[in-house]
């Protein structure tokens, strides 16, 4: 059985509150590659490990129906507070078993998700549902980057200090090495009978995020949550925030606004006409 993670309702708010919102620059492009061999309109995407919906939003413009699927009962419970479309649907499911029908959608996305999921479980419910020339799509981010120069390039050193630390305390899960290797294709390629693997490695998202968003950022990773509970006495937040601070400066505070690049990857793949 799939195991559960962002169990916690805690962790769950936490992350839907600080996650970056992913932007239409993203969507237009597994729109783009989606129309390549399937023309709009669109009838019912998915969106699978779907979190508070961050990705599952922006898909609603573009399909009559669009279905969240997430197997933690908090991050569904999240995302159905947080919904404004009538044409979404969250459900509690696997990623490993999607709850629709045999070939019911146009497009299958995975976002920040598939380094917890079984691939060749995922791609062969992928291929179950999708109509033929439909699409599947593996969407994540890497880390931010705040700019080649002092006093923001420091931060981006931070933040990596940051993650080392919780690897040094082993709090990560080896699998978040899959993210940072941007998805290595041995790996997370489609199979076949899905078909046409593509990546692209050329999209990046641009937010602007308070000093108290980026630190909030880095505790809505699963291992800080891990080693704020192993360690529950730790300031390591508090001097990651503290060294933000002091690096920008004496006026600096949490509402101190400071440009983030987050680096994103897709992988595509399709099912056959
Ligand atoms: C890092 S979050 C990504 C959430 C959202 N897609 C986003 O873009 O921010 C990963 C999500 O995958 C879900 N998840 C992990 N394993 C899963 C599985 N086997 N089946 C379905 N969802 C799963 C988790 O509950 C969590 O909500």
């Amino acid at each position: 059985m799939a195991f559960k993670r962002f169990e916690g309702a805690e962790h769950s708010s936490v992350y839907a509150k600080y996650r970056p919102v992913w932007t239409t620059g993203i969507t237009d492009r597994v729109l783009t590659y989606l129309q390549e061999r399937y023309p709009a309109p669109y009838d019912h995407a998915i969106d699978v490990g779907c979190g508070s919906g961050q990705f599952t939003q922006l898909l609603a413009p573009h399909f009559k129906l669009v279905t969240g699927i997430d197997i933690s009962a908090n991050q569904i419970s999240e995302a159905i507070k947080g919904n404004k479309r009538k044409n979404i649907t969250y459900k509690m499911g696997a990623a490993e078993c999607f709850p629709i029908a045999d070939q019911s959608v146009e497009l299958v996305t995975c976002v920040q998700a598939a380094h917890w999921i079984d691939m060749d479980k995922f791609y062969a419910e992928a291929y179950r549902v999708l109509k033929p020339n439909g699409c599947v799509a593996l969407i994540s981010y890497t880390f931010p980057e705040f700019g080649s120069h002092p006093p923001a390039k420091f931060l981006t050193k931070y933040i990596r200090d940051y993650y080392d630390k919780l690897w040094e305390a082993s709090c990560h899960d080896e699998v978040i090495k899959h993210v940072h290797n941007r998805y290595p294709d041995e790996i997370f390629a489609c199979r076949p009978p899905l078909e046409d693997h593509l990546r692209d490695d050329t999209k990046t998202m641009e937010h602007e995020m308070t000093v108290g968003e980026v630190v909030g950022f880095a505790s809505s990773w699963t291992g800080s949550v891990r080693y704020l509970k192993k360690y529950s006495s730790s300031d390591i937040l508090e001097t990651m925030q503290k060294n933000i601070l002091e690096t920008l400066g004496e006026d600096a505070t949490l509402d101190t606004v400071v440009r983030a690049t987050f680096p994103v990857f897709i992988l595509f793949g399709r099912k056959p006409g």
